[in-house]
């Protein structure tokens, strides 16, 4: 059920208190502290087992509010946020003195968005402060996009947790360096490189990518229980098949060009047609195979375009190497 006036009411005390609030955005649920409460800060990352030098993102009500969290603002930073705010969008700029060195993970740069969720927009008008916010799941795992989600990932860890709904994007913000010269994408997300170009009139610098089954280069991070194996998308079935005759529990993705296919595996999920579908249902499709008892999980990756890119980037980290014991 929809977040009411009051459970918005009863969440800013649980903030001023010092205690964590799951809430919803547009991208992903947070797990939410005030920012200027080094106690509740660090309960985020006991939280979510997340080391400290891993640094957050402050949550305002309004571009209005930038100035009062960062060092200065270049006018390119102003024309993203102006354009792009309350959207899927993060800027990293200088650290204002407000913001604690706890939550940069003691870095002189932080991270900052305004996220377009009544429900979360709400609460941080109600709140006054800014909200740092990492995604609420435990770290290393995949994203939460409904509020259940979120108390499966952290249960007693999260003092309140507010429904906003599913999130109506489905992966995180695009986190743009904007401290200075030309933008540069650090994680691509909810806002499209090719909206950035658009904007910004000139062509905008991705991370490096690479290509199927690279080991090393892309620890595991938004990862299922289940192994993750990236194929080429005309192999996923005869991958799928002969995974599942060697034993394996298998969970396919199957692209949408090969809908119509009957494949030999424990779980298929049957992938949306629209890039945006795909990255709406994205982190609930692998928990959902998950839940349905999967070792192992065979994809492909998507047309690195739109939001195809942001899903490209998840898969591939989901398929990196694990830190096992
Ligand atoms: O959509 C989102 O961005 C969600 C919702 C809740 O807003 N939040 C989110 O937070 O994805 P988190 O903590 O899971 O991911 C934040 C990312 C991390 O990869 C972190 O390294 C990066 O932002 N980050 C934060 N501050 C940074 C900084 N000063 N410089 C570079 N990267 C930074
Ligand atoms: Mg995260």
């Amino acid at each position: 059920m929809t977040a009411t006036t009051s459970d918005i009411e009863k969440a800013a005390e649980v903030l001023r208190a010092g205690g964590l609030v799951g809430l919803p955005t547009e991208t992903v649920y947070g797990l939410g502290a005030n920012a200027e409460d080094l106690a509740a800060v660090a309960r985020i990352f006991q939280a979510k087992g997340r080391p400290p030098t891993h640094p957050l993102i402050v949550h305002i009500a309004s571009a209005e509010h930038l100035d009062d969290w960062v060092e200065e603002v270049p006018v390119t930073a102003r024309l993203l946020a102006e354009h792009f705010w309350p959207g899927p969008l993060t800027l990293v700029l200088r650290r204002g003195r407000r913001v604690p060195l706890e939550a940069t993970g003691g870095l002189e740069t932080v991270a900052v968005r305004v996220p377009d969720h009544p429900v979360a927009l709400a609460l941080l008008s109600a709140f006054g402060g800014g909200v740092t916010a990492p995604s609420a799941n435990r770290f290393g795992s995949v994203s939460p996009t409904t509020a259940a989600h979120v108390r499966a990932e952290l249960g007693d860890a999260v003092d309140f947790v507010l429904d906003g709904g599913p999130c109506e994007v489905g992966v995180e913000s695009t986190i743009v360096d904007a401290t200075g010269g030309t933008p540069t994408i650090l994680r691509p997300g909810g806002v499209t490189r090719e909206d950035l170009e658009t904007v910004l009139g000139h062509p905008v610098a991705v991370p490096a990518t690479s290509g199927v089954r690279v080991p090393g280069q892309h620890p595991s991070h938004y990862a299922p229980r289940a192994r993750v194996v990236l194929v080429e998308p005309q192999k996923v079935i005869t991958e799928a098949e002969l995974a599942q005759e060697q034993g394996h529990q298998v969970g396919v993705f199957l692209p949408a060009s090969l809908a119509d296919a009957s494949v030999n595996a424990h779980a298929v999920v049957a992938l949306p047609d629209s890039v945006d579908a795909y990255a709406y249902g994205l982190y609930g499709f692998l928990r959902g195979l998950d839940q349905r008892g999967c070792d192992l999980i065979i994809a492909s990756l998507p047309v690195e375009e739109g939001l195809g890119l942001a899903i490209a980037n998840r898969l591939r980290r989901a398929a990196g190497p694990r830190h096992s014991v």
